[in-house]
């Protein structure tokens, strides 16, 4: 089978079914997906239709409904973002109906590198807008099987399905939760595995931290991507093994393999 028409088969237009701010910064965009399901982890290219922004936006999915077939309902696939660039800030002014190009699910998923991904304690530790593949990765663990960590710059978001026993917040301004760095409150060998997203200096300071104390860390990395299928080989991840590319053979990493630039 041709790369491209693996392609193909995975992008289709999608509506836009609902549409939320979550803060100022950061809105959430839910869409109809009768695709294949993603599992927790893997992301899509966004392209609205009425793009002018020439590329698709790689995202991780933050939520997973399933269809129903009783009720002959597709599945809902929901993204958190935040308004950064010129392409983020296009998909903040759709409007439900409006239909936007979703090529997924791609790369790999949490628990694709890791047999005992499903064992707990785990720790998921999700700083600003990486909360969204860690919420919802914790949407697929059992409950009681881990603690979530989220850290934020100022008020959080994107935890509405986290059981608030379990969850664990700080903010650098102290808005809300406990303030400081959300590392500064993760103790790795309290856990069996530590599952983290977010800015990269926070992955090599987790990184860091598990290798320390011996606790196996898998990290879900970012890149700039242009075609989200491995051919143009413009999303580099440096590792020990040399260098792959995020969208194949990530987003997710093991975090002791992965050379951080910084
Ligand atoms: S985005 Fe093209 S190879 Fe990864």
């Amino acid at each position: 089978m041709g790369m491209s028409s693996g392609v193909l088969k995975k992008s289709l237009f999608c509506r836009l079914n609902q549409y939320r701010e979550l803060t100022v910064e950061v809105f959430h965009l839910e869409f109809i997906w009768p695709g294949p399901s993603p599992r927790a982890g893997q992301f899509f290219m966004l392209k609205p239709q009425r793009s002018s922004v020439f590329l698709g936006r790689p995202l991780s999915a933050a939520s997973w409904k399933p269809p129903d077939p009783d009720r002959g309902s597709a599945g809902l696939v929901g993204f958190s973002i935040a308004k950064q660039g010129k392409g983020t800030k296009e998909l903040a002014t759709l409007q439900c109906g409006e239909l936007v190009e979703l090529t997924g699910p791609l790369g790999n998923y949490w628990g694709a590198l890791d047999p005992e991904a499903f064992q707990g304690p785990i720790a998921l530790v999700g700083g600003g807008i990486g909360i969204a593949p860690c919420a919802a990765f914790a949407e697929e663990l059992p409950p009681g099987t881990f603690d979530f960590y989220g850290g934020f710059k100022s008020l959080p978001f994107g935890l509405e399905k986290i059981p608030p026993d379990s969850c664990m917040i700080a903010t650098e301004d102290g808005s809300q939760g406990r303030q400081g760095r959300i590392l500064d409150f993760l103790e790795p060998t309290r856990y069996r595995r530590v599952y983290a997203c977010g800015p990269e200096p926070m992955l090599k300071a987790v990184a860091d931290l598990c290798k320390t104390q011996g606790v196996p860390c898998f990290i879900s990395m970012e890149r700039h991507m242009a075609c989200g299928v491995g051919a143009c080989l413009g999303c580099t991840v440096r590792t020990v093994q040399g260098n792959r590319r995020c969208c194949v053979d990530g987003p997710i990493f093991r975090a002791e393999e992965v050379l951080f630039d910084a």
